[in-house]
């Protein structure tokens, strides 16, 4: 065997550099969440409604959780290199929690957002020492691997990884959390990635957990024709709800772990995020509005039915990072979103348990006239 034949120690001062990252990641604070109840009229008395409050996290959205995994992920499958950077492609709110976390390991962190990503979300990245490069929305995600080419860096890749890097079996997560918490009928939230309901999914599986998963998607979102139609070519115009729905099925949203899907029209998921603002006094974002909006549909289908459950839906992330969009009556006009109609029915249902849709309520037609049953 000659010298050549021996080709070890090819990164030898990594090791020291990595373990050090980790060690810092492990040693962060583990503190539960808090989980909010809203109040539900007498007619449900039985049933309950409860928000896992995720906007409390140190960078402000349930990503914190993601950004903690992926980077814990790549660190241990030796992807990150010391002095490379990492570059991300995300629609703000996972940019802003890897960027927390990048400053916290001193790595160089490169966000590539979708164009008309909210001021306020480009400026919390920033403030982390992030970079900033727009594309449009549909291509984030090749644009983010060509960054990362371009810079000798690691694409994080959120949309492929978000379901691998969760631990789905500890207790340490939001699936430990809220199973612990409450043992639920239903757990309902948008998918971005569809990280988040994959891993709620397999901790219930895992645990041996009743509890059943709705997403529920917005407008122009290629999740719900998707799944429909068990197809992961479908593709999408895109959704106008931060952070839920994209242009394509990710690798990440995965369609036997899901076991119900509600598509929401915008103007319903941002009365519904309105409302929730006045009652849990405190201001969440759109997505959470589309998926509050599931949880309240299921809670009367199951009175409809004379059962009583308890439904867990998330609060993403807090309303001030969309002030200048969905909390702006101007902005919201201009988009053609025409919400004020639903707020007196999502008002009355919370005052009285009945739901009746607004009077100009006309049901968009959609391929099969599926699922738009408000
Ligand atoms: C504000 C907001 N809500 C909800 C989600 C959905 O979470 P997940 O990526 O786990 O599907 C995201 C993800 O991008 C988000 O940014």
């Amino acid at each position: 065997m000659g010298r050549g034949d021996d080709l070890s120690d090819r990164y030898p001062d990594e090791r020291g550099w990595v373990n050090a990252r980790i060690r810092q990641i492990r040693a962060l604070p583990y503190k539960p969440t808090p989980m909010l109840e809203l109040e539900l009229p007498t007619r449900l008395r039985g049933s309950r409604l409860l928000v896992k409050n995720e906007s409390v996290h140190p960078s402000g959205s349930h990503k914190h959780r993601l950004a903690e995994a992926l980077y814990l992920n790549a660190l241990a499958n030796g992807w990150l290199v010391h002095d490379s950077p990492v570059v991300e492609a995300s629609s703000g709110s996972t940019a802003i929690s890897e960027a927390w976390f990048s400053k916290l390991l001193g790595i160089k962190f490169v966000a590539v957002v979708p164009s008309g990503t909210t001021a306020e979300k480009k400026k919390a990245i920033l403030e982390l020492g992030g970079e900033i490069v727009e594309a449009t929305g549909a291509t984030i995600s090749e644009r983010a691997e060509q960054e990362a080419r371009d810079r000798h860096g690691h694409f994080m890749d959120q949309f492929t990884y978000a379901e691998r890097a969760y631990d789905w079996r500890g207790d340490h997560g939001m699936a430990g959390e809220i199973l612990h918490e409450s043992d639920p009928d239903w757990f309902v939230m948008g998918a971005g990635t569809g990280g988040t309901a994959a891993s709620l999914a397999r901790h219930a599986r895992y645990t041996g957990h009743r509890v059943r998963v709705c997403v529920t998607d917005p407008e122009n979102s290629a999740f719900f024709p998707g799944w429909r139609d068990n197809d992961r070519t479908v593709t999408a115009t895109g959704s106008r709800i931060e952070g839920i729905g994209r242009p394509k099925v990710e690798p990440s949203f995965l369609f036997p772990l899901v076991n119900r899907m509600i598509r929401v029209p915008d103007p319903v998921s941002i009365a519904t995020m309105r409302v929730a603002k006045e009652r849990l006094g405190v201001a969440p974002g759109g997505s959470t509005g589309t998926g509050l909006y599931g949880a309240l549909k299921i809670l009367r289908e199951l009175h409809r039915r004379h059962e009583t459950g308890t439904v867990v839906t998330v609060l993403c992330d807090s309303g001030e990072r969309y002030l200048d969009t969905y909390y702006s009556d101007a902005w919201l006009e201009q988009q053609g979103i025409d919400f004020r109609p639903w707020v007196d029915t999502v008002e009355r249902f919370f005052e009285t348990g009945h739901w009746t849709p607004p009077r100009s309520w006309r049901k968009p037609p959609t391929p099969r006239g599926l699922m738009w049953n408000m």
